[in-house]
């Protein structure tokens, strides 16, 4: 199917908004986002939405939205700011007197080229693939143990989603393991403030977690720079680029955003892979067959429930999407669950 761009702002079609709306905003929509994709399909394949933002379902376009460097992360400008306040009712000195304390402005999921390449650069010294591929063994034994542990009828999101990997990051971080049981509400609550549906009472939930997680692995940093080990907090505190090294601030929240990355993405994708497999046998049975197609079972699992749903960019400078106008500012949704199951 082709679709004619016969204007220069792209579609707005009050369907769309309702099925977005359904999608973001009803439990129902949260548990069954796949109808909602398939109806998507079913329309051009970029949308206005009301509220201004423009919304992409297809592989190929959200892939080169996410790589186009016009567009980029824009959470810092005045126009994102004023906006954030008035979706919260907040006046934009509140909020900015409140945002200053969660260390957005130093983490890389915020940041554009230079900033974000000059810290991405940083890290990488510290969090190697060869860092990862030595865990390897460790991380088979850690399974095999938390499988060993199991009999009768489990909680397999307590007893090996969450608790494999949350253990995982917590030991190449050197995060106490004690830790995992505290962080893990305060990590929900924080990356819930990553929702386009915020609440007034969970962004203020997700600063009180974020201000305690600083406030926790601050001290963790300069405990750790008194003695240095193998864990990757002082792989990071080492890191050097010529004279350039990682600020406090850096280091607290990018070992905050390895934190939360580490376990919040992984426990979902454990969890919905063993349902995916479980509720489609002949697959399971087939992997089970061959263990040798489990590279590609995980990525296959990643595409077809991925625990991240949505990702999006704003436009940097006046672009273009599909041959539409994009204006400066203006927020481009690509629904990653939706391309991951693209019929074109
Ligand atoms: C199933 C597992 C995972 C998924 C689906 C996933 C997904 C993503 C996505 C979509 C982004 C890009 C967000 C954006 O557009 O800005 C991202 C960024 C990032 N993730 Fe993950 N992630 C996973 C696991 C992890 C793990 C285990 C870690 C670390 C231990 C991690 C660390 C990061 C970091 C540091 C970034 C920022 C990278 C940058 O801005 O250059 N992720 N992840």
């Amino acid at each position: 199917m082709s679709f004619e761009n016969d204007s220069l702002t792209p579609p707005i079609d009050p369907e769309v908004d309702g099925l977005l709306a359904n999608l973001f905003m009803t439990e129902e929509g949260r548990n069954d986002p796949y109808s909602i994709y398939s109806k998507l399909h079913e329309k051009p394949p970029c949308h206005q939405v009301s509220l201004g933002m423009i919304v992409l379902t297809r592989f190929e376009d959200c892939q080169r939205l996410l790589r186009d460097n016009r567009f980029g992360k824009d959470d810092d400008t005045e126009g994102r700011r004023r906006q954030r306040a008035e979706s919260l009712d907040l006046s934009i000195e509140e909020l900015d007197s409140v945002m200053k304390f969660f260390e957005r402005r130093t983490t890389m999921l915020f940041l554009n080229p230079p900033d974000h390449t000059r810290l991405r650069g940083l890290v990488s010294r510290a969090f190697t693939p060869k860092t990862v591929e030595k865990l390897r063994p460790h991380v088979e034994r850690l399974t095999d143990e938390l499988l060993d542990e199991l009999s009768g009828r489990v909680d397999i999101m307590e007893a090996l989603a969450w608790r494999l990997p949350a253990t995982v990051i917590s030991e190449m971080l050197g995060v106490p393991l004690e830790m995992r049981e505290i962080f893990r509400p305060l990590v929900r609550s924080a990356t819930q403030m990553l929702e386009p549906t915020l609440t007034k009472e969970e962004f203020f939930t997700g600063i009180a977690a974020g201000k305690e997680m600083t406030t926790y692995l601050s001290e963790l940093v300069v405990e750790r720079r008194k003695s240095l080990g193998d864990d990757l907090l002082s792989k990071l505190i080492e890191a050097r680029d010529g004279n350039d090294s990682l600020t406090e601030e850096e280091l607290v929240s990018t070992a905050f955003l390895l934190y939360a990355a580490g376990f919040e993405t992984t426990t979902n994708l454990i969890g919905n892979g063993l349902y995916a497999l479980l509720k489609n046998p002949d697959q399971l049975a087939k992997l089970r067959s061959d263990p040798t197609l489990m590279p590609s079972a995980v990525d296959e699992l990643l595409r077809f429930d991925s625990p991240v749903q949505f990702d999006g960019r704003s436009a940097l400078q006046d672009a273009d999407v599909l041959g539409y106008s994009v204006k400066e500012g203006q927020v481009v949704f690509t629904i990653l669950g939706a391309a991951n199951h693209d019929p074109t």
